[in-house]
Protein backbone atom coordinates (compact mmCIF):
# COMPACT_ATOMS: atom_id res chain seq x y z
CA UNK A 1 0.00 0.00 0.00
CA UNK A 2 1.28 3.50 -1.23
CA UNK A 3 0.79 6.61 1.12
CA UNK A 4 -0.19 9.97 0.25
CA UNK A 5 2.19 11.92 -2.68
CA UNK A 6 2.48 15.53 -1.91
CA UNK A 7 4.07 17.93 -4.47
CA UNK A 8 5.55 20.59 -3.01
CA UNK A 9 7.15 23.77 -5.06
CA UNK A 10 9.27 26.78 -4.18
CA UNK A 11 9.87 29.62 -5.95
CA UNK A 12 10.92 32.43 -3.93
CA UNK A 13 13.98 33.65 -5.12
CA UNK A 14 15.85 32.40 -7.74
CA UNK A 15 15.55 28.32 -7.75
CA UNK A 16 12.88 26.97 -9.37
CA UNK A 17 12.07 23.83 -6.71
CA UNK A 18 10.15 21.09 -7.28
CA UNK A 19 9.67 17.89 -5.21
CA UNK A 20 7.42 14.76 -4.44
CA UNK A 21 7.38 13.34 -0.83
CA UNK A 22 5.51 10.33 0.05
CA UNK A 23 3.66 10.23 3.77
CA UNK A 24 3.18 6.58 4.69
CA UNK A 25 0.40 5.68 6.85
CA UNK A 26 2.29 5.66 9.71
CA UNK A 27 3.33 8.90 9.25
CA UNK A 28 7.20 8.23 7.81
CA UNK A 29 8.31 10.71 5.17
CA UNK A 30 10.17 9.37 2.49
CA UNK A 31 11.69 12.16 -0.53
CA UNK A 32 10.61 10.38 -3.93
CA UNK A 33 12.07 13.75 -6.16
CA UNK A 34 13.49 16.60 -5.75
CA UNK A 35 14.72 18.63 -8.69
CA UNK A 36 16.01 22.06 -8.71
CA UNK A 37 16.70 24.58 -11.76
CA UNK A 38 19.22 27.42 -10.31
CA UNK A 39 19.15 30.13 -12.23
CA UNK A 40 22.31 31.53 -13.65
CA UNK A 41 20.73 34.75 -15.39
CA UNK A 42 21.86 37.18 -12.18
CA UNK A 43 25.41 36.53 -11.85
CA UNK A 44 26.19 39.37 -14.43
CA UNK A 45 24.74 41.22 -12.11
CA UNK A 46 25.99 40.40 -8.48
CA UNK A 47 22.64 40.19 -7.53
CA UNK A 48 19.30 38.40 -7.83
CA UNK A 49 17.40 40.97 -10.33
CA UNK A 50 13.47 40.13 -9.23
CA UNK A 51 11.87 40.55 -12.10
CA UNK A 52 14.38 38.14 -14.40
CA UNK A 53 13.55 35.38 -11.85
CA UNK A 54 9.92 35.70 -12.26
CA UNK A 55 10.54 35.28 -15.83
CA UNK A 56 12.72 32.28 -15.65
CA UNK A 57 10.35 31.12 -13.12
CA UNK A 58 7.36 31.07 -15.67
CA UNK A 59 9.83 29.37 -18.10
CA UNK A 60 10.91 26.42 -16.63
CA UNK A 61 8.19 25.58 -13.80
CA UNK A 62 6.63 22.92 -16.59
CA UNK A 63 10.26 21.28 -17.37
CA UNK A 64 10.99 20.96 -13.74
CA UNK A 65 8.23 19.48 -12.58
CA UNK A 66 7.95 17.26 -15.43
CA UNK A 67 11.17 16.18 -14.28
CA UNK A 68 10.22 15.69 -10.36
CA UNK A 69 7.08 13.65 -11.47
CA UNK A 70 9.56 11.39 -13.76
CA UNK A 71 12.30 10.95 -11.45
CA UNK A 72 9.42 9.70 -8.53
CA UNK A 73 8.22 8.14 -11.33
CA UNK A 74 4.33 9.08 -10.84
CA UNK A 75 1.42 10.51 -13.57
CA UNK A 76 0.53 13.68 -11.95
CA UNK A 77 -3.00 11.99 -11.00
CA UNK A 78 -1.02 10.43 -8.80
CA UNK A 79 -0.90 13.30 -6.17
CA UNK A 80 -2.64 13.82 -3.73
CA UNK A 81 -1.66 17.17 -2.20
CA UNK A 82 0.08 19.92 -3.36
CA UNK A 83 1.61 22.29 -1.23
CA UNK A 84 3.64 25.89 -2.31
CA UNK A 85 5.93 28.47 -0.73
CA UNK A 86 3.55 31.86 -0.19
CA UNK A 87 6.54 33.69 1.61
CA UNK A 88 8.56 35.08 2.44
CA UNK A 89 9.96 35.64 -1.06
CA UNK A 90 10.14 37.98 -4.18
CA UNK A 91 6.17 38.49 -4.81
CA UNK A 92 6.49 37.75 -8.38
CA UNK A 93 8.48 35.18 -7.77
CA UNK A 94 6.47 33.51 -5.45
CA UNK A 95 3.39 34.13 -7.39
CA UNK A 96 4.47 31.47 -10.15
CA UNK A 97 4.81 28.77 -7.98
CA UNK A 98 1.87 29.38 -5.90
CA UNK A 99 -0.33 30.42 -8.84
CA UNK A 100 1.28 26.92 -10.38
CA UNK A 101 0.19 25.06 -7.25
CA UNK A 102 -3.39 25.86 -7.17
CA UNK A 103 -4.07 25.45 -10.40
CA UNK A 104 -2.59 21.94 -10.53
CA UNK A 105 -4.56 21.12 -6.78
CA UNK A 106 -7.49 22.75 -8.26
CA UNK A 107 -7.36 20.86 -11.41
CA UNK A 108 -6.82 17.33 -9.60
CA UNK A 109 -9.30 18.91 -6.51
CA UNK A 110 -6.59 17.61 -4.12
CA UNK A 111 -5.83 19.95 -1.38
CA UNK A 112 -3.72 22.74 -1.02
CA UNK A 113 -1.26 24.38 1.55
CA UNK A 114 0.52 27.15 1.27
CA UNK A 115 3.98 27.21 2.74
CA UNK A 116 6.32 29.40 4.90
CA UNK A 117 9.30 29.39 3.00
CA UNK A 118 11.22 28.95 6.88
CA UNK A 119 8.78 26.05 8.10
CA UNK A 120 10.20 24.59 4.47
CA UNK A 121 14.08 24.79 5.61
CA UNK A 122 12.95 23.49 8.77
CA UNK A 123 11.10 20.25 8.12
CA UNK A 124 13.83 19.54 5.24
CA UNK A 125 15.62 18.12 8.59
CA UNK A 126 12.01 15.57 8.87
CA UNK A 127 14.07 13.00 6.57
CA UNK A 128 16.63 12.45 9.34
CA UNK A 129 14.54 12.18 12.43
CA UNK A 130 11.16 12.73 13.39
CA UNK A 131 10.81 16.25 13.97
CA UNK A 132 8.62 16.74 16.84
CA UNK A 133 8.12 19.81 19.29
CA UNK A 134 9.97 21.21 21.59
CA UNK A 135 12.98 22.21 19.90
CA UNK A 136 15.16 25.07 18.67
CA UNK A 137 15.44 25.50 15.15
CA UNK A 138 18.37 27.82 13.38
CA UNK A 139 17.70 28.99 9.59
CA UNK A 140 20.80 29.90 8.47
CA UNK A 141 20.87 30.66 4.76
CA UNK A 142 21.78 33.63 2.05
CA UNK A 143 18.63 35.41 3.42
CA UNK A 144 18.27 34.56 6.42
CA UNK A 145 19.76 34.02 10.22
CA UNK A 146 17.08 33.26 12.23
CA UNK A 147 16.64 31.28 15.49
CA UNK A 148 12.60 29.74 16.32
CA UNK A 149 12.11 28.16 19.47
CA UNK A 150 9.07 25.63 18.99
CA UNK A 151 7.66 24.75 21.94
CA UNK A 152 4.98 23.03 20.04
CA UNK A 153 4.49 21.70 16.78
CA UNK A 154 3.27 24.21 14.94
CA UNK A 155 4.03 27.08 17.04
CA UNK A 156 7.65 29.15 16.01
CA UNK A 157 8.83 31.71 18.61
CA UNK A 158 11.59 34.13 17.41
CA UNK A 159 14.32 34.14 19.83
CA UNK A 160 17.02 36.02 17.45
CA UNK A 161 18.05 37.31 14.08
CA UNK A 162 20.39 39.07 12.67
CA UNK A 163 20.75 42.53 12.71
CA UNK A 164 22.47 43.19 9.52
CA UNK A 165 23.72 40.75 6.70
CA UNK A 166 22.73 37.03 6.80
CA UNK A 167 25.74 34.41 7.52
CA UNK A 168 25.29 32.96 3.76
CA UNK A 169 25.41 36.51 2.55
CA UNK A 170 28.43 37.32 4.62
CA UNK A 171 29.96 33.80 3.20
CA UNK A 172 28.99 35.12 -0.55
CA UNK A 173 30.26 39.27 -0.08
CA UNK A 174 33.86 38.02 1.61
CA UNK A 175 34.18 35.23 -1.16
CA UNK A 176 33.60 37.86 -4.06
CA UNK A 177 35.98 40.21 -2.35
CA UNK A 178 38.55 37.86 -1.79
CA UNK A 179 38.11 36.32 -5.11
CA UNK A 180 37.22 33.18 -4.77
CA UNK A 181 34.08 33.17 -6.88
CA UNK A 182 30.25 32.17 -6.42
CA UNK A 183 28.44 30.80 -4.24
CA UNK A 184 30.89 31.70 -1.69
CA UNK A 185 29.49 29.02 1.09
CA UNK A 186 31.39 26.30 -0.54
CA UNK A 187 34.57 28.53 -2.01
CA UNK A 188 35.19 29.67 1.36
CA UNK A 189 34.99 26.72 3.06
CA UNK A 190 37.59 24.92 0.60
CA UNK A 191 39.73 27.50 0.76
CA UNK A 192 40.30 27.54 4.15
CA UNK A 193 40.90 24.27 4.73
CA UNK A 194 44.56 25.85 3.25
CA UNK A 195 44.71 29.10 5.46
CA UNK A 196 45.73 29.87 8.76
CA UNK A 197 42.64 31.32 10.75
CA UNK A 198 44.78 33.18 13.18
CA UNK A 199 47.06 35.39 10.49
CA UNK A 200 44.03 37.56 10.52
CA UNK A 201 41.81 38.65 13.85
CA UNK A 202 38.15 38.50 12.82
CA UNK A 203 36.12 39.41 16.81
CA UNK A 204 32.91 37.41 17.44
CA UNK A 205 30.11 39.87 17.20
CA UNK A 206 27.92 40.58 19.91
CA UNK A 207 30.26 38.89 22.58
CA UNK A 208 28.49 39.74 25.85
CA UNK A 209 24.97 40.47 24.72
CA UNK A 210 21.75 39.21 26.76
CA UNK A 211 20.19 37.58 23.79
CA UNK A 212 20.31 35.79 21.20
CA UNK A 213 20.74 38.02 17.72
CA UNK A 214 23.66 37.46 15.28
CA UNK A 215 25.70 40.43 13.56
CA UNK A 216 27.79 39.76 10.30
CA UNK A 217 28.47 42.97 8.94
CA UNK A 218 31.76 43.36 11.30
CA UNK A 219 33.35 40.23 9.76
CA UNK A 220 32.81 41.63 6.59
CA UNK A 221 33.83 45.16 7.31
CA UNK A 222 37.40 43.00 9.58
CA UNK A 223 37.98 40.83 5.86
CA UNK A 224 37.56 44.12 3.77
CA UNK A 225 40.39 45.89 5.85
CA UNK A 226 42.50 42.60 5.69
CA UNK A 227 42.06 42.04 1.84
CA UNK A 228 43.20 45.97 1.44
CA UNK A 229 45.96 45.01 3.92
CA UNK A 230 46.83 42.35 1.49
CA UNK A 231 46.27 39.21 3.63
CA UNK A 232 45.67 36.32 1.63
CA UNK A 233 42.37 34.99 0.81
CA UNK A 234 42.76 31.45 2.52
CA UNK A 235 43.62 33.28 5.50
CA UNK A 236 40.68 35.31 5.29
CA UNK A 237 38.59 32.02 4.52
CA UNK A 238 39.85 30.96 7.53
CA UNK A 239 39.41 33.17 10.02
CA UNK A 240 36.25 34.41 8.98
CA UNK A 241 34.67 31.05 8.91
CA UNK A 242 35.99 30.18 12.71
CA UNK A 243 34.42 33.73 14.02
CA UNK A 244 31.16 33.10 11.42
CA UNK A 245 31.00 29.20 13.03
CA UNK A 246 31.74 29.87 16.94
CA UNK A 247 29.06 33.05 16.63
CA UNK A 248 26.27 30.35 15.32
CA UNK A 249 26.86 27.40 17.99
CA UNK A 250 27.59 29.71 20.95
CA UNK A 251 24.51 31.47 20.37
CA UNK A 252 22.55 28.97 19.84
CA UNK A 253 24.04 26.78 22.41
CA UNK A 254 22.95 29.41 24.97
CA UNK A 255 19.22 29.58 23.52
CA UNK A 256 18.99 25.98 23.95
CA UNK A 257 19.48 26.42 27.79
CA UNK A 258 17.80 29.76 27.96
CA UNK A 259 14.66 27.70 26.60
CA UNK A 260 15.19 24.36 27.91
CA UNK A 261 16.12 22.64 24.53
CA UNK A 262 17.78 19.31 23.96
CA UNK A 263 17.11 19.08 20.18
CA UNK A 264 18.74 21.60 17.50
CA UNK A 265 17.31 21.83 14.25
CA UNK A 266 20.12 23.59 11.89
CA UNK A 267 19.04 23.89 8.15
CA UNK A 268 19.34 26.22 5.39
CA UNK A 269 22.38 26.57 2.87
CA UNK A 270 24.71 27.69 5.17
CA UNK A 271 23.94 24.54 7.20
CA UNK A 272 25.85 22.09 4.38
CA UNK A 273 28.76 24.03 5.98
CA UNK A 274 31.64 20.93 6.82
CA UNK A 275 33.15 23.04 9.93
CA UNK A 276 29.40 24.84 11.21
CA UNK A 277 28.58 20.79 11.69
CA UNK A 278 32.06 19.64 13.13
CA UNK A 279 31.70 22.05 15.60
CA UNK A 280 27.61 21.72 16.55
CA UNK A 281 28.47 18.13 16.82
CA UNK A 282 30.97 18.77 20.03
CA UNK A 283 28.14 20.91 21.58
CA UNK A 284 26.68 18.17 23.32
CA UNK A 285 22.96 18.33 22.43
CA UNK A 286 21.38 16.44 19.75
CA UNK A 287 21.84 18.53 16.74
CA UNK A 288 19.46 17.22 13.46
CA UNK A 289 20.36 18.53 9.69
CA UNK A 290 19.00 18.27 6.69
CA UNK A 291 19.98 15.55 4.03
CA UNK A 292 21.93 15.81 0.84
CA UNK A 293 20.20 18.31 -1.45
CA UNK A 294 17.98 19.57 1.17
CA UNK A 295 19.99 22.53 2.86
CA UNK A 296 19.56 24.80 -0.01
CA UNK A 297 16.28 26.35 -1.46
CA UNK A 298 14.18 23.26 -2.75
CA UNK A 299 10.60 22.01 -3.40
CA UNK A 300 10.95 18.72 -1.52
CA UNK A 301 11.31 20.72 1.68
CA UNK A 302 8.03 22.75 0.95
CA UNK A 303 6.32 18.89 0.33
CA UNK A 304 7.91 18.22 3.82
CA UNK A 305 6.33 21.09 5.58
CA UNK A 306 3.01 20.26 3.76
CA UNK A 307 3.49 16.16 4.58
CA UNK A 308 3.82 17.99 8.47
CA UNK A 309 0.81 19.86 8.34
CA UNK A 310 -1.62 17.31 6.88
CA UNK A 311 0.14 14.33 9.90
CA UNK A 312 -0.78 17.12 12.23
CA UNK A 313 -4.52 17.17 10.88
CA UNK A 314 -4.30 20.88 10.43
CA UNK A 315 -6.81 22.34 7.34
CA UNK A 316 -5.44 23.08 4.04
CA UNK A 317 -5.28 26.68 2.72
CA UNK A 318 -2.36 27.40 5.03
CA UNK A 319 0.83 25.80 7.31
CA UNK A 320 -0.92 27.01 10.45
CA UNK A 321 -1.50 30.45 11.88
CA UNK A 322 1.60 30.60 14.01
CA UNK A 323 4.02 29.98 10.76
CA UNK A 324 2.43 32.82 8.59
CA UNK A 325 2.27 35.40 11.39
CA UNK A 326 6.23 36.24 11.64
CA UNK A 327 6.33 38.30 8.40
CA UNK A 328 9.81 39.05 7.81
O1 LIG B 1 18.98 28.27 1.52
P1 LIG B 1 19.68 28.86 0.36
O2 LIG B 1 19.77 28.03 -0.90
O3 LIG B 1 18.98 30.16 -0.15
C1 LIG B 1 18.35 31.09 0.64
O4 LIG B 1 17.18 30.86 1.04
O5 LIG B 1 19.02 32.09 0.89
O6 LIG B 1 21.12 29.30 0.86
C2 LIG B 1 22.13 29.80 -0.01
C3 LIG B 1 23.30 30.27 0.83
C4 LIG B 1 24.35 31.01 0.03
O7 LIG B 1 24.66 32.22 0.68
C5 LIG B 1 25.54 30.05 0.05
O8 LIG B 1 26.80 30.69 -0.02
C6 LIG B 1 25.36 29.35 1.37
O9 LIG B 1 23.96 29.17 1.46
N1 LIG B 1 26.07 28.06 1.42
C7 LIG B 1 27.08 27.80 2.27
C8 LIG B 1 27.54 26.49 1.95
N2 LIG B 1 26.78 26.00 0.91
C9 LIG B 1 25.88 26.98 0.60
N3 LIG B 1 27.63 28.53 3.24
C10 LIG B 1 28.65 27.98 3.94
N4 LIG B 1 29.17 26.76 3.68
C11 LIG B 1 28.65 25.97 2.71
N5 LIG B 1 29.18 24.78 2.46
ZN1 LIG C 1 15.78 29.57 1.65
Amino acid sequence: QTGTFILGIDTSCDDTGVGVVELAANGQVHVRANRVWSQTVHAQYGGVMPELASREHVERIDSVMGQALAEAGLNVTDLGAVAATSGPGLVGALLVGLMYGKGVAQALDVPFYAAHHLEGHIFAAATEAELRAPYLALVVSGGHTHLFDVPQDGEYVLVGATRDDAAGEAFDKIARLAGLGYPGGPAISEAALLGNPDAVAFKEPLQGQKGFDFSFSGLKTAALLAHKAGARPEDLAAGFERAAVRTLVRTTVRAAQACGRQTVVVSGGVAANRALREAFAQTGLRVVFPGKGLNTDNGAMIALAGAAAIAAGRPPGTLGESATAYAP
